[in-house]
């Protein structure tokens, strides 16, 4: 079981590519449709930042394990241009591109369980977002049994 895969951007074509490999990863550990359908649209969001503000970076997606949760890492990563002020850049609204609506990073946040940024300027950008799968059959198990 294949369970790492890189992707590498240097177009918008790769965006596809990597919503592609995210999604059959994801499916592959077990994530509900829904959760799928929010894995990608996040890396949707950091694959095109790579393609925006740095031109090329790489994908790496990972199934991981804590205790008994079991869950996906994608880690997005850059030598573009850096992040000034990560903070800034997390505030929905704000962008420095024409026309940006400042909403990919905190869209990405919020449809992940853990995010997180490391920038430093010039040198590039990587962010590291997890998601853990729900164990629905054991909570529908219990919802069925009334309690
Ligand atoms: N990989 C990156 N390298 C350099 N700067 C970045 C990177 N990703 C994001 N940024 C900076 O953070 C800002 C906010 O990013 P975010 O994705 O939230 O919004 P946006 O790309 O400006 O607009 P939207 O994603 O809504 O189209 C960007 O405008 C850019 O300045
Ligand atoms: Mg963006």
């Amino acid at each position: 079981m294949a369970s790492e895969a890189r992707v590498e951007i240097t177009s918008s074509l790769d965006i596809v590519n990597a919503r592609r490999q995210g999604r059959a990863l994801a499916q592959e550990l077990g994530f509900a449709g829904s959760d799928v359908t929010m894995i990608a649209a996040a890396i949707s969001e950091v694959a095109r930042n790579i393609v925006e503000y740095a031109r090329q970076g790489e994908i790496i997606f990972e199934g991981v394990e804590h205790g008994k949760k079991r869950g996906i890492k994608i880690v997005a990563r850059d030598r573009g241009p850096g992040i000034r002020n990560i903070a800034r850049a997390m505030q929905s609204g704000y962008s420095t591109r024409d026309n940006g609506r400042g909403v990919g990073l905190p869209g990405a946040k919020w449809l992940m369980d853990e995010f997180a940024i490391e920038s430093k300027p010039g040198r590039g950008t990587t962010v590291t977002m997890k998601k853990w799968a729900n164990h629905l059959g054991y909570q529908n198990h219990h919802r069925i049994n009334g309690d």
